[in-house]
C-alpha cells in the first residue's frame, strides 16, 4: 500500500527508522510545547529542543539515537514564522516536525543515506529523485562542505548539489544556547515538468546558473518547498557568544510533516500545499466555511489575485486556530507577558485575517472539531478540556473584538495620516495608545502597518511604555512592602503581569511557576524555612487587594517546599506578588508551584462582596438614586460601605434596606460577569465607583438589580451569602455615611453577639423575656420619670420653706425698689426661676428676686423684676451684670431673665456685691 496522508507518513517515517539495519531508533514521544528545562526558549520550536542535554552531555546518553514527531511552535522571539503565515503558503506557526537524531553516534554519510532512502525508495515515499534539490553549506567555493558533498555523490543523487551561505545552511541553536552547526537540506520542486526541465538545465550550466539557482531557492520558498533539513551539530553555543565543540556532535534532521506530505502527493496530484493535507484540511474547510467564503484549491480554478487572498487569509486562521488549540491545551492562556503575550498576538492576528474576510464576531470555537479532527488522534492531549479551550477561545475573541473596531479605525487614521504628512511612521505614544486602550499587540500594529507602507517608532513605543510604568510606580509605592519596594519594582517590570485565574467562587489550586523572589528586600533565586518575603508567579489564583476586596491568603508549594501566602498585592501593571512566610524546605526561581487560595476565607470574602454590591442597589431603592459610593472595604469578617447622603439613615430605613439585600440573598440570583465596553457597560446602567479610571473595556458585575463595574470575586449565586446583617450606622464625613454589614457566618455570628452577650445578660438582669423584658424596661423608665418629678416638686418646697418671710430680708434701692438675692446650690436652672418667681411674688411689683446656685459645676443666675422695678431694674441687665464677672452671658425679658456661667469660685463674692451693683445701675 503506498503512503497517501499525513497521518500514514508520520507513522511510516517512525517505522522507517525505528527499524533501521544497524541503526534502529528508538522513538520518544513529542516533547510538550512548552520545553520544560530551558527558559531561553518559549516554546518547543523543533524536534531537537528536548535532546539538547544529550549534544551537549550534560546528561547520560539514554541512547545514542532517537527519532521522534515533534508538535512545533515557531511564534514569538528567534525564528518566529508567525508573520509568515498567511503570506506564503508553507509557513505555520504550529507544524509537526520529523526528526531523526544521533547523539555522537552516526554522522553525515549516514544520515544523508537514510533521507535519500526514505524519500526515494519506492517502499517508503518514491518521490521523483528529479525533483529533488539538495543543498550545501557553502558560502565561498573553498568553503563549501566537501564531505557533506561527497556523500551525497555515493546517493546518486539526480541534480548538481546547490551552495548556500550561513543564512540558509547554519542551524542553531534553538533559544540562545547549545547545539548548532552547518546543514544541508532538501527541496522538493512543485512546478510542472517544463519548469522543472528549465530548472535542471540551469543547475546543470556551471558554477553562475548554481549560484542563480541559489537566489531562486531561497526567493521562491512556496515554489523549491524545502522539506528535509540535516543539521550536522558541531559547536555548543555559549551565552559569551564563544563556540566550543560539542561534547556529542551528531545529527538532527528536521522535516516538517505537512510539506512532506504535499511532497508525497505530488506524483499523485492530491494536496498542493500543506494546508490542504488532510493533517489541515478538515480545520481549512471548516474555516472557510466559518468565514462564509469559498476556498479555492491552489489550481483548481483560474488564479486571481481576490481567489489567493482570500486562501491564504483562511489559511492563516485555520494554522492560527490549530496552535491556539495545542497552547490551550497545554495550559497556556491568553495573557499581556511572555507565552500568553504570543498567543494572544496569534489570536489577534486570526481575527484580524477573519475580519478582511468580512468576519467580524467570535467563531474559532466552532472550529475546534475540526481541530481534534485533523490532529486529536495523534495528539489526544487536545481532545480533554474541550469546554475550557472553547470558552478560553471565545473569551479571548470577545474581549478583543468589543475594542477592535474602535482601534481599528484608530489605526486607520494613523496610517493614513502618516501617508499623508509624508512622515509614513507611526508615533510611539499611538501604537502605546492602540495596545493600552483597543489591545493591539505591538507587532500586530507594526505588522499591519507595515502592509501599507507605514513603519511604527518602536524605540518611541518603548520609551512611552517605560514613562507608563514608571509614573504608575510611584502610586504602589505605598504599599506594605517596605525595604523590598525597589527589588520588586524591578523584578515586576522583568516578569510583566500575572495570569489571574481566581475569579471563580471556590478556586481549584493552581499549577504555575516561580518566577520571582525578593527576599530580605533583594531578588533571591530561592527563600527558605522561616523566612519572610514575596514570590511572583506567572499564574495564581490568589486574588491582589483591590477595589476594597482585601488580597487572598492561602499557600504555594513546590517539590521542595512549601510557604505560607500572609497576604496579595499587585503592582499597576498586574503583576501579582505573594507576601509569604516558607513553612518548610526551600522554594527556588523556576520551580513549578502550587497555589492554593484558603477557601474559607475566600468564600467569606466573596459573601461580603457580593453582599455590599446587593446593599448598594437596596440604599438606592429606599433612600433614593442620590447615594454614591465614596468607598468600601471588604474582608472575611465584615464589610463597610460608604456612602453620600445628608442625613443619619433611619433605623426602619436600615431596616427596610436590610430585608431587601436578604430578599436579593433568597431569590438566588445568579451571579454573571462581563468585560464590555465602556460606553455598554454605561448603557446597562452599571454603577462605577466613585473617582476610579477605567480603560476601554470594563468587568461588569450583575446579580439580580444589582449591575457595577467591579474588579473582584464574587458568589456564583447570591443565596451563597446566606444572609445580611447591618451591624453600624455611622457618619464619617460631612455628608458621608457609613453602614457595616456582616454576611454568611459572621452575620450570623453578629447576630449570635447580639443575643449571647447582651439580649441574653439583660433577660437576666431584668428577670424577664422577650416582650416582657421591654414592658419591664418600660415599667421602669416611667417610674424613673415619675420619681424624677417628685424630686424636683419636693425640691421647690424645701426652697420655699427654706426662704420664710423673704420680703424682710429685702434691701432698699434707689426709686422705691425692693432687692432680694438668694444664692441655692443644687437646683437648676428651673427650679431658681420657679424661687425667684415665688420671691417677686411676695415683694409686689416693686420688687427685684435674684436667685443664683451652682448646680452640677455651672453657675445659674435667674432674676424677677417686677412692673414697676423693671423700668430702671430690667433683670436681662442685672443677670448680664451677675453673669459677666464669672464668664457667662443671658438673656431674657425686662421681668424675668436667665443667665448661666462657668465660674463657680467666684460666685459668692457676685453675689455679696449684688446690692452695690444694683445699686449703681440705678
Ligand atoms: N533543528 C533543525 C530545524 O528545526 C532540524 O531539525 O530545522
Amino acid at each position: 500500500m503506498p503512503i497517501r496522508s499525513g497521518a500514514e507518513l508520520r507513522d511510516a517515517y517512525l517505522e522507517y527508522f525505528r527499524t533501521l539495519p544497524d541503526f534502529p531508533h528508538p522513538v520518544v514521544p513529542s516533547a510538550p510545547l512548552v520545553p520544560p528545562d530551558d527558559p531561553t526558549l518559549l516554546f518547543t520550536s523543533a524536534g531537537m529542543v528536548q535532546f539538547k542535554p544529550l549534544y551537549s552531555g550534560d546528561v547520560e546518553l539514554p541512547y545514542p539515537r532517537a527519532a521522534s514527531c515533534q508538535k512545533c511552535l515557531r511564534a514569538g522571539g528567534k525564528g518566529s514564522d508567525l508573520e509568515n503565515v498567511g503570506k506564503t503558503l508553507r509557513h505555520h506557526t504550529l507544524f509537526e516536525m520529523l526528526g531523526n537524531f544521533s547523539f555522537g553516534d552516526y554522522f553525515k554519510r549516514e544520515s544523508i543515506r537514510f533521507a535519500w532512502e526514505f524519500c526515494t525508495s519506492p517502499q517508503w515515499m518514491a518521490l521523483s529523485k528529479e525533483r529533488l534539490f539538495p543543498t550545501i553549506y557553502g558560502p565561498a567555493p573553498e568553503e563549501i562542505d566537501r564531505e557533506a558533498e561527497s556523500y551525497w555523490r555515493e546517493v546518486e543523487v539526480a541534480n548538481p548539489l546547490v551552495p548556500l551561505d550561513a543564512s540558509e545552511n547554519f542551524w542553531g541553536p534553538a533559544g540562545d544556547t547549545g547545539a548548532c552547526g552547518p546543514c544541508s537540506e532538501v527541496k522538493f520542486f512543485l512546478g510542472t515538468d517544463e519548469e522543472l526541465a528549465a530548472v535542471r538545465a540551469l543547475a546543470n550550466s556551471g558554477e553562475a546558473g548554481l549560484r542563480e539557482l541559489g537566489r531562486r531557492i531561497v526567493e521562491e520558498g512556496d515554489l523549491f518547498l524545502e522539506i528535509w533539513n540535516m543539521v550536522f551539530p558541531q559547536f555548543d553555543q555559549q551565552r559569551d557568544g564563544s563556540r566550543p565543540l560539542l561534547k556529542h556532535k551528531g545529527i538532527d534532521t528536521g522535516a516538517g510533516l505537512e510539506r512532506m506530505t504535499v511532497a508525497l502527493n505530488h506524483a499523485s496530484g492530491g494536496a498542493r500545499t500543506p494546508y490542504e493535507t488532510d493533517l489541515l484540511w478538515p480545520i481549512t474547510t471548516a474555516a472557510a466555511q466559518s468565514l462564509g467564503v469559498a476556498y479555492q484549491r491552489l489550481g483548481e480554478g483560474p488564479e486571481t489575485p481576490e481567489a489567493a487572498r482570500r486562501r491564504l487569509a483562511v489559511n492563516a486562521v485555520a494554522d492560527h486556530t490549530r496552535a491556539l488549540v495545542f497552547c490551550l491545551a497545554e495550559g497556556i492562556t491568553p495573557s499581556n507577558v511572555g507565552r500568553g503575550y504570543v498567543i494572544r498576538r496569534i489570536q489577534r492576528r486570526a481575527l484580524r485575517f477573519a475580519s478582511l474576510l468580512g468576519k467580524d464576531e467570535p467563531f474559532m470555537a466552532d472550529l475546534y472539531d475540526a481541530v481534534v479532527q485533523a490532529a486529536g488522534a495523534a495528539y489526544p492531549e487536545i481532545k480533554k478540556n474541550p469546554d475550557f479551550i472553547r470558552r478560553a477561545l471565545r473569551q479571548e475573541e470577545e474581549t478583543f473584538l468589543r475594542t477592535r473596531e474602535r482601534g481599528q479605525k484608530l489605526l486607520d487614521e494613523l496610517i493614513a495620516q502618516a501617508l499623508d504628512s509624508g512622515a509614513k511612521t507611526i508615533g510611539g505614544d499611538d501604537a502605546f495608545k492602540l495596545w493600552d486602550t483597543y489591545g493591539y499587540p505591538v507587532d500586530l500594529t507594526k505588522e499591519l502597518a507595515e502592509d501599507a507602507g507605514v513603519a511604527v517608532d518602536m524605540g518611541g513605543y518603548e520609551a512611552t511604555r517605560a514613562r507608563q510604568k514608571a509614573e504608575s510606580k510611584k502610586t504602589w509605592k505605598g504599599a506594605a512592602v517596605g525595604e523590598s519596594a525597589d527589588a520588586l519594582d524591578a523584578e515586576a517590570e522583568r516578569i510583566g503581569a500575572t495570569d489571574f485565574l481566581g475569579y471563580a467562587y471556590a478556586p481549584e489550586p493552581e499549577q504555575g511557576r516561580l518566577l520571582g523572589i525578593v527576599a530580605a528586600g533583594a531578588a533571591a533565586q530561592e527563600i527558605g524555612e522561616g523566612q519572610e518575603g514575596f514570590l511572583i508567579l506567572d499564574r495564581t489564583p490568589f486574588y491582589a487587594e483591590s477595589g476594597g476586596q482585601v488580597g487572598d491568603t492561602g499557600r504555594i508549594a513546590t517539590t521542595h517546599g512549601e510557604a505560607l501566602v500572609l497576604d496579595t498585592q499587585k503592582t499597576p501593571h498586574g503583576t501579582i506578588y505573594h507576601k509569604v512566610r516558607v513553612e518548610r524546605g526551600v522554594l527556588r526561581a523556576g520551580d513549578d508551584a502550587e497555589s492554593a487560595v484558603d477557601l474559607a476565607r475566600r468564600r467569606a470574602i466573596v459573601q461580603h462582596h457580593s453582599a455590599v454590591h446587593l446593599l448598594q442597589n437596596a440604599l438606592k431603592r429606599v433612600l433614593g438614586d442620590h447615594i454614591t459610593q465614596q468607598g468600601s472595604y471588604v474582608g472575611p469578617g465584615y464589610a463597610r460601605f460608604d456612602f453620600t447622603h445628608a442625613e443619619g439613615v433611619k433605623p426602619e430605613q436600615l431596616r427596610a434596606a436590610q430585608d431587601l439585600v436578604n430578599e436579593l440573598i433568597m431569590d438566588d440570583h445568579e451571579v454573571r460577569t462581563d468585560v464590555l465596553p465602556i460606553e455598554e457597560a454605561r448603557r446597562k446602567g452599571a454603577i462605577a465607583p466613585f473617582g476610579e479610571k477605567y480603560g476601554a473595556m470594563v468587568r461588569v458585575v450583575q446579580m439580580g438589580p444589582s449591575v457595577e463595574f467591579c474588579g473582584g470575586t464574587h458568589l456564583a449565586h447570591t443565596s451563597q451569602a446566606g444572609q445580611l446583617r447591618i451591624v453600624s450606622e455611622s457618619s464619617i464625613a460631612s455628608g458621608v455615611r457609613r453602614i457595616e454589614v456582616a454576611a454568611g457566618l459572621a452575620a450570623a455570628r453578629a447576630g449570635g453577639a447580639e443575643q449571647f452577650e447582651i439580649v441574653a445578660p439583660l433577660q437576666l438582669l431584668l428577670a424577664a423575656k422577650g416582650p416582657e423584658a421591654l414592658d419591664r424596661v418600660r415599667a421602669l423608665g416611667d417610674s424613673v420619670r415619675a420619681q424624677e418629678r417628685e424630686i424636683a416638686r419636693l425640691k421647690q418646697e424645701l426652697a420655699k420653706a427654706k426662704l420664710g418671710d423673704v420680703a424682710a430680708l429685702a434691701v432698699a434701692l434707689e426709686g422705691g425698689a425692693r432687692l432680694v438675692a438668694v444664692r441655692m446650690d443644687g437646683l437648676d436652672g428651673n427650679e431658681l426661676r420657679a424661687v425667684a418667681e415665688s420671691i417677686l411674688e411676695k415683694l409686689g411689683d416693686d420688687g427685684v428676686a435674684v436667685a443664683a446656685g451652682v448646680s452640677e459645676g455651672r453657675v445659674n443666675i435667674v432674676a424677677a423684676s417686677g412692673k414697676n422695678a423693671s423700668q430702671r431694674y430690667p433683670a436681662g441687665k442685672i443677670v448680664n451684670a451677675l453673669a459677666q464677672p464669672l464668664g457667662g452671658k443671658g438673656g431674657g425679658k425686662p421681668t424675668l431673665a436667665q443667665a448661666g456661667a462657668k465660674d463657680a469660685e467666684k460666685l459668692g463674692e457676685v453675689m455679696d456685691g449684688a446690692t452695690a451693683l444694683l445699686g449703681a445701675m440705678g
